[in-house]
């Protein structure tokens, strides 16, 4: 497995909560694919031995971008390194996104943190319509609208207080718009994802999710990510992060 350093080129604070890293690694950005994730050494020292699992963003030339939130001692441990120190990453790990070329018409639907490894896809997958729903607690916490523009997406906005555009769910305001997609790509919030699926059941319509699992190894030697599909029990790590939707669950895996 890839146990590479890279390093860290800009960092750039999008708000109060998020990070965005721009790191210099050409294996890791010549190989990811959208919807795929580097497990990342939090700090240097003997403490917190566990990698965090980060979605990769974009890739450019021999850089590619991450966006982390802060919200425990890990990502804490991320936000102390500087331009031109080197992270310890492994990546690009899993299975991401994909796209048939008879999909046209495609939506992506996406909620908080969950809007990360979308914007790979949305970048990566040209030569379709896309309809990109985002979901944001409020202005504050909004994000890459600009940049997901430019790709020529249609882009709408929820917020869950109403400072910008739609107030309410981003599945609510999905289900005000939706059309006859070919595909639709969703990750966010647990509740969200299964509010999702279940729209798209509804209507007939093909989707893949990303799960927002807890992992150890990242790679599938462990059992933490293990997650029940119409398959059988398989690693979110490795045989996922990204799941059609016909073959999984969506409820607390494996907590009960
Ligand atoms: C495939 C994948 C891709 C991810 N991509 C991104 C990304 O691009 N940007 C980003 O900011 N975060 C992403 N995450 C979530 C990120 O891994 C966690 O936020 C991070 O591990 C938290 O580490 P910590 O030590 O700071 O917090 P911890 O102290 O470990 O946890 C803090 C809080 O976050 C919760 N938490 C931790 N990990 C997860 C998880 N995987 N799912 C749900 N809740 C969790 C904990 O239960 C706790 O409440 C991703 C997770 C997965 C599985
Ligand atoms: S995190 Fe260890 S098997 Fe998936």
């Amino acid at each position: 497995m890839r146990h590479e350093l890279s390093t860290i080129v800009n960092i750039i604070k999008i708000n109060d909560f998020n990070v965005r890293l721009v790191l210099q690694n050409s294996d890791i950005a010549s190989k990811a694919t959208p919807g795929q994730f580097v497990n990342v050494r939090c700090c240097d020292s003997n403490e917190l031995i566990l990698r965090r699992p980060i979605s990769i963003l974009k890739t450019h030339g021999e850089f590619y971008d991450i966006i982390y939130k802060i919200v425990g001692e890990g990502t804490k441990r991320l936000s102390k390194f500087s331009i031109g120190e080197k992270l310890d990453v492994m990546g690009p790990l899993g299975k991401g996104f994909t796209k048939e070329s008879t999909d046209k018409k495609i939506a992506f639907i996406g909620g908080g943190i969950g809007l990360f490894p979308l914007v790979n896809a949305v970048l990566e997958f040209k030569n379709c319509e896309s309809d990109f729903f985002v979901g944001f607690k409020s202005k504050k916490e909004m994000m890459l609208i600009d940049e997901i523009k430019k790709t020529g997406a249609n882009v709408y906005i929820s917020t869950d207080d109403g400072s910008v555009d739609y107030h309410g769910f981003v599945t609510d305001l999905f289900i005000k718009n939706i059309k006859n997609y070919d595909k639709v790509y969703i990750c966010g919030p647990l509740l969200m994802e299964q509010s999702c699926v279940d729209i798209l059941r509804k209507y007939n319509i093909n989707g893949q999710v990303s799960l927002e699992q807890r992992m150890g190894c990242g790679i599938g030697a462990c059992l933490v990510c293990a997650c029940e599909t119409v398959h059988g029990i398989k690693h979110v790590c490795k045989d996922g992060p990204v799941f059609n939707i016909k073959d999984v669950f969506l409820k607390e895996q494996l907590d009960e």
